[in-house]
């Protein structure tokens, strides 16, 4: 800060034409900021790459740069020196008759043309192996890699582990399906097709691969990797109605180790949280009403956007103190009698409907609604009051007004301590 303040100072003192101070000010602003623009490492940055795809499509990306800089400045060096040679130095000059024509240099012609061959020559290489090598997982990972199904919907993504089988009573299994958080195991070749239920949408995960659309009636792919454990943003790169903004996704990357505990956990049945004779007596939980948010107020607090790996992490173990039994055996209860059954699936729960996202782990996704806003009580129940002021022209804002569903404060409190309680 007192290298700012002494920054500023100067600059106030400096005899320079504010244009001058204001370019001095900009870059030092820029450098003192530095870092975060700098590398270019945002969530979404397609420059600090953490898998093998994306390094390859970012290759690509340097090959062409820096042929067309060079490009670049030849072109603009022979511009500049033309301008400087050739310029009428006097009014006689201004007045002259114009040099006689000709044809042009045949020399020249040529090796501009040999030039420009060469130029594309250079990018095309590298561009053919990359489109060949990111088009489908390498030959001899084939026999390794997670097979998983992305399908897109106004506006979130569905993921499907058709080969994991996930329990939904005592008879019966169906293949794994999560919302909106995609986790992979780290180091391993995950081949992802690409549907959609809809319109088109486009998968895209900048740190790791993309994009590639998801289209009606076509069956497109991508594959992907990630060199180590992670937490990544990703988002849907095609224009798909009101709220495509806002259609959101995480890559989740673990471990081999962990990922097998998570998918052991995700394949059994929602949790159930049974009230106990005597559970009416106990101090109840606490939760405040409802406070009022600013429009496109973020969801998502400081600390979660620190570390989200961790933040997530916290979430896949249930935490008994902090639950309260008859309030979660409310929430149940409403789930049924509020019809939210006739749209999500509750595996274990008796709940079956497929228009929107399977919530049997709902409590230990680390984001709601699409990605939008982080996984709290808090941002639960900011979705549940008004999902159509966060998420505009989406489908449950649409099902409370056809259904006439109302929620007081009170039954959207038990909602969220049933939700919460889905680990
Ligand atoms: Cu889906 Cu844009």
């Amino acid at each position: 800060m007192r290298l700012f303040n002494s920054l500023v100072t100067s600059l106030k003192r400096s005899s320079l034409a504010p244009w001058g101070r204001g370019v001095i000010a900009l870059a030092g602003v820029a450098l003192l900021s530095g870092c975060e623009w700098w590398r270019m490492d945002g969530h979404q940055s397609t420059i600090a790459v953490e898998g093998q795809v994306a390094r390859e499509q970012l290759h690509v990306f340097y090959v062409t740069c820096w042929v067309s800089g060079v490009i670049f400045v030849l072109v603009g060096a022979v511009l500049a020196y033309a301008m400087v040679k050739f310029r009428a130095r006097s009014d006689a000059d201004e007045h002259a008759e114009p040099p006689s024509q000709s044809h042009g240099n045949p020399l020249v012609e040529l090796s501009l043309i040999g030039a420009s061959v060469l130029s594309l020559v250079i990018i095309a290489v590298p561009t053919l192996k990359a489109i060949w090598s990111t088009y489908d997982v390498p030959e001899a990972e084939k026999g390794t890699a997670l097979e998983v199904t992305a399908v897109g919907y106004q506006w979130w993504f569905k993921f499907e582990y058709p080969t994991e089988l996930a329990t939904i009573n005592a008879d019966a299994k169906m293949p794994l399906v999560t919302g909106n958080e995609l986790v992979i195991p780290v180091g391993r070749a995950i081949r992802i097709n690409l549907r959609t239920v809809d319109v088109i949408h486009s998968f895209w995960v900048p740190k790791l691969a993309g994009k590639v659309d998801m289209i009606p009636n076509r069956a497109n792919h991508l594959w992907l990797r990630a060199d180590k454990p992670g937490y990544f943003w990703g988002q849907c790169a095609e224009y798909c109605g009101d709220s495509h903004a806002v259609m959101r996704f995480r890559v989740i990357a673990l471990e081999e180790k962990e990922f097998a505990e998570w998918l052991e956990q995700q394949t059994q049945t929602a949790r159930s949280v049974v009230a106990r004779v005597g559970d009416e007596n106990r101090p109840r939980a606490q939760f405040a009403a409802l406070r009022t948010f600013r429009q496109n107020e973020t969801g998502v607090t400081a600390q979660f956007d620190i570390n989200p790996l961790e933040s997530w992490r916290a979430l896949q173990v249930p935490d008994a103190r902090t639950e309260d039994p008859v309030l979660i055996a409310k929430g149940r209860e409403l789930f049924g009698s509020k019809t939210c059954l006739a749209c999500h699936s509750i595996r274990g729960h008796g709940a079956a409907g497929i228009s929107g996202p399977d919530l049997t782990h709902i409590g230990s996704r680390s984001t709601i609604a699409g990605g939008l806003l982080e996984n709290n009580r808090e941002q639960m129940q900011r979705w549940l009051h008004n999902p159509g002021v966060v998420k505009p022209g989406n489908k449950m804002a649409k099902g409370y007004r056809d259904n006439n569903i109302t929620l007081t404060n009170e039954e959207e409190v038990a909602l969220v301590a049933y939700l919460e309680s889905l680990k």
